[in-house]
């Protein structure tokens, strides 16, 4: 059986654990955590792991692995320092990191050659995205490992073709987050009717198609550049940014609208996993697999 391990034991970690057993892999996961012991036996019930805080003796099996710890580049070099030390050199070493490049985690690392961003969207368990970011020293026989290793989850990997912060996914996310936070501090909305106005809309949307094919079909059979000159031609006004200063005001709000702790968390995310659960397969998830460089 093949060895996955996974470093850190946190939202992230848990969840690829849950993933990867289900996919039949045995699961190793490592996590300095006191409460480590609880967590597995709380989140994996049934799922068979071995948990340690020794993430060398975590390691030494691996056949891959995928690391979960926290979104700090000194903890990541660290962890991967003792990765490259304790893996066989076949062994790839993907970070789920959602903006850290990969570049900087193999700085100084001599396993730069194997390591490679695999950035899925939480949670990994339920949601298609793994975004494979290779940095400028990433073989490509790492790349190419890491894509067959997330279609095995039946995931659809997206690799970059170079590496930028945030990759893709969150730099488009840090945009549209942005303009929410805007119009939530300039009192046109409150935090629920956001929601509600997005998932009704753009979120349904995009899960269906893209903004590209979007911009298509908006402009009729004359597609895109129709729409750009007829619609898009009024488009012209400033879009601001949000104060960073006032982000108090935004959380209050957030906080007031679902509340927070332990219970309202998992009720939240019982009600998006249930949901996102419900729409996969009608939506065609998980996609056949593609013929090779089809999807990239
Ligand atoms: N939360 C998200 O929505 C999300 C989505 C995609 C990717 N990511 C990325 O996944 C990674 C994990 O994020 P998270 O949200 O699960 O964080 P988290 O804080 O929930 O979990 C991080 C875990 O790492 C553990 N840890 C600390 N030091 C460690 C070490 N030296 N070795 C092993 N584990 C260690 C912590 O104890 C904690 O359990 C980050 O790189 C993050 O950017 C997060």
């Amino acid at each position: 059986m093949a060895v996955v391990t996974i470093v850190g034991a946190g939202v992230i970690g848990i969840s690829w654990a849950r993933l990867f057993s289900e996919a039949g892999w045995e699961v190793r996961v490592s996590d300095p955590r006191p409460d480590l012991k609880e967590v597995v036996a709380r989140e994996l019930v049934g799922v068979p792991v071995t948990a340690t805080d020794d993430l060398a003796a975590a390691a030494t099996r691996a056949d891959f692995v995928q690391e979960a710890g926290p979104e700090r580049i000194e903890i990541k070099e660290q962890m991967f320092a003792t990765l490259a030390a304790h893996t066989r050199d076949d062994v790839v070493l993907a970070s789920s990191s959602s903006s850290l490049l990969p570049s900087a985690i193999a700085q100084r690392n001599p396993a730069a050659e194997r390591i490679v961003i695999g950035h899925p969207f939480n949670p990994p368990e339920l949601m298609p995205l793994v975004e494979v970011v290779p940095g400028p020293q990433t073989s490509a026989r790492t790349v190419d490992r890491a894509v067959e290793v997330y279609r095995e989850l039946d995931k659809l990997p997206i690799r970059l073709k170079k590496e930028i912060p945030g990759f893709v996914g969150n730099r488009l996310q840090k945009v549209f987050n942005d303009q929410a936070f805007y119009l939530v501090q300039q009192g046109v909305i409150d935090v629920k009717d956001l929601d509600d106005l997005v998932r009704a809309s753009l979120g349904l949307r995009y899960a269906t198609i893209g903004p590209f094919e979007s911009g298509v079909l908006g402009g009729g059979p004359e597609g895109m550049r129709h729409l750009a000159s007829h619609v898009g031609s009024q488009m012209t006004f400033e879009i601001g940014k949000s104060d960073p200063a006032r982000m108090g005001e935004v959380f209050d709000a957030v906080e007031h609208a679902y509340g927070t702790g332990g219970s309202a968390y998992e009720r939240l995310a019982a009600l998006r996993d249930g949901r996102t659960r419900a729409a996969l397969k009608p939506l065609g998830w998980p996609e056949p697999a593609a013929v090779d460089g089809e999807d990239e």
